[in-house]
Parts: C-alpha cells; sequence; structure tokens
C-alpha cells in the first residue's frame, strides 16, 4: 500500500520563473525506505519541502501529493500544521536547528510533544524517556537538562530519531540526517534507521549523497537529475543493473571511489 502518491509536481520560483523540480511522480510504500538521490542542486530538498508544505513564500508548487486521501499542496497552513510532525515528521541535516537553542531539550521535548498529542505531563515525560532509552541513550534525565549547543550533532539526531519514535509518524522524512556527522557517528544513526526500518515498520524517505547508506538502508531508490526523476526502481535492481546514463555514472563513480560505507564499517570496528 503506497502511504503517500506525488504525481505531476512542478516546484517554481515566482521571483525569476525559474522551474526548480518539473513532472515529477514517485510513491512511498508502507514500511519501506524510499531514497532520493541526486547531485547537489537537483531538487531533493525541495521536493521534500514541498511535500511538508515548508517553502519560502516565493516559491510555488502544482500537482499532487496525495496523503491520506488529501492533496497536501491544497492544505490550508493550519491543516498543515497539524499533519507536520504528527503525521509527517522530518529530520533535517543539521539536528541543531531543529532544536531551540534558548530551550533544554527536555522542554523542547515536551513542546513538540504537547503540540502533537493530548496527554498529561506524567505521561509525556514516560514517553520520552521510554523512547530515549529505544535510541540507546544514556543518562536521558542528565541529557533532557541540556540545551542543544552542549549536545554533539549525533546525540541530536538520536534526539530527534526519539523523538520521531514518541510521536509515531506516518512518514519520517529525513533530509541528509548523517551528513554533518563525524564517522563513527554517521554509523551509528544509520544503525538508528535501519533498527526503526526493521523494528518499527517505519515508512521512510531517506534524502542522501552517500550511495553505500542508501544501498543499506532503501528498498526504493529514486535518481534526480536537474529537477526530473531520471529512473527509479527497487534499490538492487538500480545499482545492479542502472538504466540512465546518470544513475550508470553515479554508481560506477561510487564503486570507482570505493565503497564508504565498508570504509565507516572498519573505522568503527577499529575504534
Ligand atoms: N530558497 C530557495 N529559493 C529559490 N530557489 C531555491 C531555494 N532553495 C533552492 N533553490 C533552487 O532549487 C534548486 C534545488 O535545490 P535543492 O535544495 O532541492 O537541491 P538538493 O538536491 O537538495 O541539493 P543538495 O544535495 O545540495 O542538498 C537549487 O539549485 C536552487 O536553484
Ligand atoms: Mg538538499
Amino acid at each position: 500500500m503506497n502511504v503517500l502518491e506525488t504525481s505531476n509536481l512542478k516546484i517554481w520560483d515566482t521571483r525569476n520563473n525559474e522551474v526548480i523540480v518539473n513532472n515529477l511522480s514517485f510513491a512511498v510504500e508502507e514500511h519501506k525506505c524510499t531514497a532520493i538521490v541526486g547531485e547537489s542542486g537537483s531538487g531533493k530538498s525541495m521536493t521534500v519541502k514541498a511535500i511538508n508544505g515548508i517553502h519560502k513564500p516565493w516559491i510555488r508548487c502544482e500537482g499532487n501529493v496525495l496523503f491520506e486521501g488529501q492533496n497536501l499542496l491544497e492544505q490550508s497552513s493550519k491543516n498543515m500544521k497539524e499533519i507536520r510532525g504528527k503525521k509527517i515528521f522530518m529530520i533535517f541535516q543539521d539536528g541543531m536547528s531543529a532544536f531551540d537553542p534558548s530551550c533544554t531539550i527536555h522542554s523542547s521535548f515536551r513542546e513538540i510533544l504537547s503540540e502533537n498529542m493530548c496527554s498529561t505531563k506524567e505521561e509525556e515525560d514516560r514517553l520520552i524517556l521510554q523512547s530515549m532509552d529505544k535510541v540507546k541513550l544514556k543518562n536521558p534525565k542528565e541529557i533532557l537538562d541540556k540545551y542543544p549547543h552542549q549536545l554533539s550533532g549525533g546525540m541530536l539526531q538520536r534526539i530527534m530519531i526519539a523523538l520521531s519514535l514518541a510521536l509515531e509518524p506516518k512518514i519520517i522524512i529525513a533530509d541528509e540526517p548523517t551528513t554533518s556527522l563525524d564517522t563513527i557517528s554517521q554509523f551509528e544513526i544509520v544503525n538508528e534507521f535501519m533498527r526503526l526500518k526493521k523494528e518499527y515498520g517505519t515508512t521512510m524517505i531517506f534524502i542522501s549523497h552517500d550511495l553505500g547508506v542508501v544501498r543499506k538502508l532503501a528498498d526504493f531508490i529514486i535518481v534526480m537529475k536537474d529537477g526530473e526523476k531520471v529512473e527509479e526502481g527497487p534499490v538492487e535492481e538500480v545499482f545492479c543493473h542502472p538504466q540512465n546514463s546518470y544513475t550508470q555514472y553515479l554508481v560506477n563513480t561510487r564503486k570507482a571511489l570505493g565503497e564508504n560505507y565498508k570504509k565507516l564499517i572498519k573505522v568503527c570496528q577499529n575504534a
């Protein structure tokens, strides 16, 4: 079953009428991880921002993003606010930007939970500790009293994953969630995403430049170039038999560079 279906998505900048994403259609299957890959500037982030309704005011979108029987592109900002977080949860590249720098992790966590669920403070705290335990955050009470700048990037991404576990959204969208992390944290955070999929059956859209990570995590892959989809398919099929010349280039470059992910594993094993 598809949780989300995007069809004929077009995104453009009204200031100069530049088309950023064109004629993009893809489906996101339940309990599966759909990866979006492609060179920098190909429109990956703009696509997921359109799904989430978080574009700059000068950006316009047309087409369909079907989710629970409604076109997300036609929803009021009030409706989208309700969908974001509770139903579609976004994890960004920079964990720090997701948290209010002037609040402790505890108050940010609580604020997000109370916006999205009806529960008492005691229930919220129980849920917070439970979800932190699930992503193996040690000394959760100590972490909760800290401010974002006192925690590492890996820790903040782990907290975001804990938050998503507490909210149980229909889809998690992760836009390069490991890019700004050191090698060991990257490895650990990818493993947390693996667990999200395997243990909790979470449906995901995962954007990454690291094809090693994509191959390990994704079930289905969408390849974008210059704002358009150039290829899509089950991950092993696309990796083993890429049809489009750009996909062939991506896959071959990766082979030539060696598999980053294997390197990561080595580094972690030797750490
Ligand atoms: N705020 C913005 N306003 C206008 N145009 C934008 C804006 N952000 C991005 N763009 C345009 O959209 C294009 C696609 O950007 P996008 O951020 O989706 O790329 P991306 O595939 O996510 O790249 P990267 O891998 O570097 O994150 C960019 O080349 C840029 O021209
Ligand atoms: Mg991007």
